[in-house]
């Protein structure tokens, strides 16, 4: 749900010009015109339970197709397979890459709801693995990015045009800031270089409406935002890019929507503060958090979730925790973390590296669930 009139005005006033007439109309245009920018729904009160929670590994880096399903206490393990089906040869089989999507499914009652969280690297994966596995893009309630990588929104543009005029009417797309389209450069080993930018007016030919949920919001009525994620653990972020600020033909930020310590600056290392963990709160259960990609931490994410609900009990942690580029003992201490926090499911996927997995084999067997690419877990109250 969205907030528009009066908040949205709110946002024109607050539009503060500078750095020239033609920077001024541009912000103008794209705050006025078709863009049509909305603020999310603030959470009040206490966030909505959920009767069932489905989550889609839409994709990530591999898949194993021979895998079993399987069920592990209350959770559903569903394997997809080969996609075999309609008396024809298989053609096309899920794509893997390094980028992650997520869809959620949820059940509050009688009420559905679809949210597709991140979208991959590429739209060949995405589209591919929407039509596989059975999604439809008509029925998705509200699109969010967990943060501005483009393993996490390459595949958007195309998913996008590829679903022109099937999608919901201004179908919400949840951002955590306007950092989030700022362009990129990829400043981290191994290779230095160009790390791309949201295309501004694809959203706006899309008929989506851009969604700022910098603090807590709901999503799609059964779900929500962490709001920008607090630095209150141990953890320490890395900066593998650095952000540009300002617009060109559509692409990159709007100063003015920025810190004000960030607006004069040309180039500025990415702090990740409009990343956001999107969030369920199953009935009985507790919180199951999609972290997406972690830069500043999952712990701090999860801390996150709890602190936006005033729900504890985490059900489960899953999505990029980011570990791939730390030292075993960050590592270590991360798992120790998480064990005090006791979620009784944890999901690594994307960037969070093989060492993860090895050392919480050992420290927390029962609660350390594999995810590939297709695979669909399903969390019962
Ligand atoms: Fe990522």
């Amino acid at each position: 749900m969205l907030i528009d009139s009066e908040d949205i005005s709110l946002r024109r006033r607050d539009v503060v010009c500078g750095g020239g007439a033609a920077l001024c109309s541009a912000i103008v245009a794209a705050l006025l015109g078709g863009a049509k920018p909305a603020r999310a729904q603030p959470i009040s009160g206490s966030v909505p339970e959920v009767d069932r929670v489905a989550v889609r590994v839409v994709i990530d880096s591999y898949q194993i197709a021979v895998a079993p399903s399987t069920k592990t206490g209350n959770v559903e393990i569903q394997r997809f397979g080969w996609g075999i089906g309609g008396g024809k040869p298989p053609r096309k089989t899920l794509i893997s890459e390094f980028g992650l999507s997520m869809h959620a499914e949820t059940e509050r009652g009688n009420d559905r709801r679809q949210v597709l969280v991140d979208f991959g690297f590429t739209s060949e994966a995405l589209n591919n693995n929407v039509e596989l596995l059975g999604i439809d893009p008509a029925a998705i309630d509200a699109l969010v990015l967990s943060h501005g990588h483009y393993d996490h929104f390459g595949g958007l543009v195309g998913f996008l045009k590829q679903n022109n005029g099937k999608l919901k009417v201004k179908l919400p797309f949840y951002v955590g800031g306007e950092d989030c389209f700022c362009s990129r450069e990829w400043t981290a080993p191994p290779v230095r270089g160009d790390f791309g930018a949201l295309d501004r007016k694809a959203l706006k030919d899309a008929n989506v409406t851009v969604t700022y949920a910098e603090g807590p919001a709901l999503v799609a009525d059964h779900g929500f935002t962490s709001g920008q994620i607090r630095l209150t653990s141990f953890e320490r972020l890395l900066s593998p890019s650095a952000m540009k600020i300002g617009v060109e033909q559509d692409f990159g930020c709007y100063p003015e929507q920025l810190p004000e310590e960030d607006r004069a600056k040309g180039v500025v290392p990415d702090q990740f503060r409009h990343e956001i963990a999107t969030t369920f709160n199953l009935k009985g259960r507790g919180l199951v958090v999609l972290t997406s990609c972690s830069h500043r931490g999952v712990v701090n994410a999860v801390k996150q979730a709890q602190t936006a609900s005033g729900v504890r009990k985490v059900h489960a942690v899953m999505g990029g925790f980011h570990l791939a580029p730390y030292k075993e003992d960050y590592v270590r201490e991360t798992i120790a973390s998480l064990k005090e926090i006791d979620p009784d499911y944890v999901i690594p996927m994307h960037c969070t590296g093989e060492p993860f997995w090895e050392i919480a084999r050992a420290e927390m067997p029962t609660k350390l669930l594999r995810a590939y690419t297709g695979t669909r877990f399903v969390f019962d109250a």
